[in-house]
C-alpha cells in the first residue's frame, strides 16, 4: 500500500482528538474535574482509533482473469485488529478494576513498557516492510529521514521498555529496591549512549540489517543500566520520566507512520510527563541530572542508628479523641500508611465529628506523600473530602504555628526534620512539613520499628509534645472516631 495523503476531514478529526486530549490533561490538573478530563481523553482516543481504521483501510487486491487488479477491503484484518483491541481492552478493564491503589505505580510502569515495546514492534515493522508504511524511496530502500525517525523512536522505546520493566520490578518489591551500582556506569552509559546517536546517525547512510539490530539491543540494555543505580525515594521521578520517554518514543513513531494524531499525542505525553518529572524534583529538591546519575538512598543507614534509646510517649484513641475534640485547628498530615490501611473513609468521618464540634480541620498533601503522584488527594476525593480543606505543602507550611493538633497519619518522610537539618540523610534538601510547629503532634504507625520509605529513623518520634498512636491507621481512627462520638 503507497502511503497516501491524508484527507482533510483525518486531518480534523486528529485536530479534535489533539484539542481533546490536551483538555483532559487540563481536566487531570484538580481532582475535583479529573472524572470530565478523563472522559476527553477516551473520547479523543476513540475518534484517533476509529479515524486511523477508517483511513488506512486493509485491502487485498485480485487479478481478475480480464487482467484487471480489482481491489477489496480486507474484512478479516478489520476483524483481526477488532479482535487485538477486545482482547488488550479486556485485560486493561479487568486489571484497572482488581489493582489496589497502592500497587498503582507498579502497574504505570508495566504500561510504559508496553507502550515502550509498542515502539519497537511498529519501527522494526517499518523496516522490515518499507513499502506498507509508505516510506520507502525505491524498492526496499528507506527514505533517509524515515531512517532516523525510526532509529530514534525504536532507540526511544527500546529504553522505555527495559526501564520500566526494571522500575515495575523495583516497586513491585520483586527486586531489591536498593539502588544497584556498576563500578564505571557512568562512563559505561556515557559510551552506550553515543554508540545509540552515533550508530543511528550512520542508519541514515547504510540500513543494513546489523545498525538497526545492534542499536535495538544497545537501547534494551541502556534502559536497564540507567534506572538500575536508581533507589530509594527518586522511584517516582523514574516512572514519570519514562512516561515522558514512552511519549516521545509514540512521537518519533508518529513520524515513520504519518500520523499527525500520534505526533500530538506522543508530544503531550511526553511534555507533561518532563514537566511532571521537573515538579517532582523539585519537591525533593533533587536536580534532575543527579536523579537519572542514580544511586540515591544508598547510604540510608547511619541516621537510624539511635533508635529506640531515646524516649517517646505512646498515646491512646481516647487520648487523642480528647484532645483533637479540645482543638480549634487541627491539620491533617496523610501518608502512605493511609493507603495501606485504606484509612481515608475512617479520616473523613473524622473530620466531620471534627467540624461538628467547632474544629476547624485542614488536610495538608506533600507531592510526593505516598507512592504516586496524586496518591492521596485520590484517596481523599475517593472519601469525599471536601476539596477546599485539601491544601498543598507551600499553601499550608506556614499554618503550623497556629495549629493545636499536626494529625499524622501513615506519613513518614515527609514529615522528617533531617531533611532540614542532617546532611548525611538521604531525604536532606527534601521540603518537609514543619510539624514540630505545631502545639501538640499525633502520629499514627503501626510499630516504632517501621521506617519510611527512605528506610531513617525520625526525631518527630522523640518530640516532648508528640503522641505515638501506634495501630494500624484505619482501627486507630475508627477508635478516635467512638471517642469523638460520645
Ligand atoms: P513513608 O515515608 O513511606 O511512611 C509510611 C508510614 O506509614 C510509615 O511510618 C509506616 O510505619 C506507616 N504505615 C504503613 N502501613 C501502615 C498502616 N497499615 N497503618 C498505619 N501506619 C502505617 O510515607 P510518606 O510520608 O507518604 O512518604 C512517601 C515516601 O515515598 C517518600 O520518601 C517519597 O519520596 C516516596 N515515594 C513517593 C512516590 C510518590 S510519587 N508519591 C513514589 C515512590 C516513592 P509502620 O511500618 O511502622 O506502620
Amino acid at each position: 500500500m503507497e502511503h497516501a495523503v491524508t484527507p482533510s476531514w483525518a486531518s480534523l478529526a486528529y485536530l479534535a482528538s489533539g484539542v481533546l486530549f490536551i483538555l483532559a490533561l487540563r481536566g487531570l490538573s484538580s481532582p475535583s474535574t479529573s472524572r470530565t478530563g478523563n472522559r476527553f481523553g477516551m473520547i479523543g482516543m476513540l475518534i484517533a482509533v476509529v479515524t486511523t481504521l477508517v483511513v488506512h483501510e486493509p485491502t487485498k487486491q485480485q487479478l481478475l482473469s480480464s487482467g484487471v487488479i480489482f481491489v477489496f477491503t480486507d474484512f478479516a484484518a478489520y476483524a483481526q485488529i477488532l479482535a487485538a483491541i477486545a482482547i488488550g481492552g479486556a485485560i486493561g478493564w479487568i486489571t484497572a478494576r482488581k489493582i489496589k491503589m497502592t500497587d498503582m505505580p507498579q502497574l504505570v510502569a508495566a504500561f510504559h513498557s508496553l507502550v515502550g515495546m509498542a515502539a519497537v514492534l511498529v519501527g522494526w515493522a517499518a523496516y522490515l516492510n518499507p513499502e506498507a508504511f509508505g516510506i520507502a524511496a525505491s524498492a526496499g530502500f528507506i527514505m533517509p529521514q524515515s531512517r532516523l525517525e525510526m532509529g530514534l523512536g525504536i532507540a526511544i522505546g527500546a529504553i522505555t521498555f527495559s526501564g520500566s520493566v526494571i522500575a515495575f520490578l523495583k516497586l513491585a518489591g520483586k527486586m531489591s529496591g536498593a539502588p544497584i551500582m556498576l563500578p564505571g556506569r557512568h562512563v559505561i552509559n556515557l559510551a552506550t549512549l553515543a554508540a545509540i546517536l552515533g550508530l543511528t546517525a550512520y542508519f541514515m547512510t547504510d540500513q543494513s540489517l546489523w545498525v538497526i539490530a545492534t542499536v535495538t539491543a544497545l537501547a534494551f540494555i541502556i534502559g536497564f543500566l540507567l534506572i538500575i543505580p536508581i533507589g530509594g525515594a527518586d522511584m517516582p521521578v523514574v516512572v514519570s520520566m519514562l512516561n515522558s520517554y514512552s511519549g516521545w518514543a509514540a512521537a518519533a513513531m508518529g513520524f515513520t507512520l504519518h500520523n499527525t494524531a500520534m505526533i500530538i499525542t506522543g508530544a503531550l505525553v511526553g511534555s507533561s510527563g518532563a514537566i511532571l518529572s521537573y515538579i517532582m524534583c523539585k519537591a525533593m529538591n533533587r536536580s534532575f541530572i543527579s536523579v537519572i546519575a542514580g544511586g540515591f538512598g544508598a547510604e540510608a543507614g547511619p541516621a537510624g542508628e539511635a533508635k529506640e534509646q531515646r524516649p517517646w510517649k505512646r498515646g491512646s484513641a481516647e487520648d487523642a479523641a480528647y484532645m483533637l475534640g479540645e482543638a480549634e485547628k487541627v491539620i491533617i498530615i496523610p501518608g502512605y500508611g493511609m493507603a495501606v490501611s485504606q484509612a481515608q473513609h475512617a479520616l473523613r468521618e473524622m473530620g466531620d465529628l471534627l467540624k461538628a464540634k467547632g474544629v476547624e480541620v485542614k488536610y495538608a498533601i506533600h507531592p510526593v506523600a505516598g507512592r504516586m503522584p496524586g496518591h492521596m488527594n485520590v484517596l481523599l476525593a475517593e472519601a469525599n473530602v471536601p476539596y477546599d480543606e485539601v491544601f498543598e505543602l507551600e499553601d499550608i507550611n506556614s499554618e503550623f504555628a497556629t495549629a493545636d493538633v499536626a494529625f499524622i497519619i501513615g506519613a513518614n518522610d515527609v514529615v522528617n526534620p533531617a531533611a532540614k537539618t542532617d546532611k548525611a540523610s538521604p531525604i536532606y534538601g527534601m521540603p518537609v512539613f514543619d510539624v514540630d510547629k505545631a502545639k501538640q503532634v499525633f502520629f499514627i504507625k503501626r510499630s516504632m520499628g517501621g521506617v519510611g520509605y527512605a528506610g531513617v529513623d525520625n526525631d518527630v518520634f522523640y518530640m516532648p509534645q508528640t503522641t505515638m498512636l501506634l495501630a494500624d491507621a484505619k482501627k486507630m481512627v475508627e477508635d478516635i472516631n467512638k471517642g469523638l462520638a460520645h
